[in-house]
């Protein structure tokens, strides 16, 4: 039988505001280009008050695209006005990913697929624990909670300065999901066997507190999520007290994968040459 996706051209797009710090068209040209696949991936620029406009031509079908990722403010929009935002979108109220099927506006989240698919490609075996810290309760520790809760870690400890945010997120990811301050970390370190890094701390030209990772599970890995700059304050701690670290490159990079399929019906790989080709654009 004839595919038509082999010949027919397909657009996707990216959406924020603003969107032109976003790299994932670098990511998706990458693969566009390595596949041979006719199609384009670009920035689009929408403003708060332009996103409905935009999600109901894309539903239309007027503007032309089989979908798209959408980013910072338009998250919790998109999900709202998706026909069928999935069941990993319908909890965190955010979707990043837009595909249309049948002239329905589909919707997911990706970010904790990339999470792991980082984790299990640099630190294959990380989830023989049975106890994560996460540190953040911000937008960016969502994701990751409940990707790593569906994992099946059995206690996921949420430390955050503002309690209430972490214990907002205790209450929306169920039992297995605790909340503290920053004064527990100690405490809740202990034989942990994942440590993730969500905040900023260490990033906003204040030198980072110095972290004791010491009490983690001896074979325990640390990461962060930030990927600029690659080498995080924190991983460079963790990773002078003898711990395996992973940087968050992997995630931003993962995280693409399940759209470009949704689109353009190949499934990509993340490789080294796409880790390079980000790297030298920053
Ligand atoms: P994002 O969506 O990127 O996660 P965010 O929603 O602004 O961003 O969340 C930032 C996270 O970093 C929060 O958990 C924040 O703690 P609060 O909830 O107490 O604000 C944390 N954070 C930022 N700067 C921090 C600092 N100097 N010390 C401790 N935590 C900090």
């Amino acid at each position: 039988m004839h595919d038509s996706r082999e010949t027919s051209a397909r657009h996707a797009f990216v959406t924020g505001y603003p969107v032109k710090h976003s790299r994932s068209p670098l990511i998706h040209g990458h693969w566009l280009e390595k596949l041979g696949l006719a199609g384009s991936y670009t920035r689009q620029e929408v403003s708060p008050e332009d996103f409905a406009g935009f999600i109901s031509r894309l539903k239309s079908g007027e503007s032309g695209f089989v979908g798209g990722n959408v980013t910072i403010p338009h998250k919790e929009t998109a999900y709202r006005l998706a026909d069928r935002p999935d069941a990993l979108s319908e909890e965190l109220g955010a979707s990043n990913t837009l595909w249309l099927e049948g002239g329905r506006l589909c919707a997911t989240n990706t970010d904790g697929y990339g999470f792991l698919a980082n984790l299990d490609a640099a630190a294959p075996g990380w989830n023989r624990t049975d106890r994560a810290v996460i540190l953040g309760a911000g937008g960016a520790s969502r994701a990751i909670i409940q990707a790593v809760r569906d994992r099946g870690v059995g206690e996921i400890h949420v430390v955050n300065r503002t309690v209430a945010r972490a214990q907002e997120l205790a209450d929306r990811f169920g039992p297995k999901v605790h909340a503290h301050g920053m004064e527990a970390l100690a405490e809740v370190t202990k034989e942990a066997g994942l440590f993730v890094n969500t905040t900023s701390l260490g990033m906003d030209g204040e030198a980072a507190p110095d972290f004791d990772f010491s009490p983690l599970a001896s074979d325990a890995v640390v990461t962060d999520i930030v990927y600029v700059p690659l080498v995080a304050p924190i991983l460079r701690q963790a990773s002078a007290q003898g711990f395996a670290t992973v940087d968050g490159l992997g995630m931003l990079l993962h995280q693409a994968v399940p759209g470009f399929e949704k689109w353009f019906g190949v499934r990509p790989t993340v490789d080294a040459a796409l880790r390079n080709l980000i790297l030298a654009d920053m």
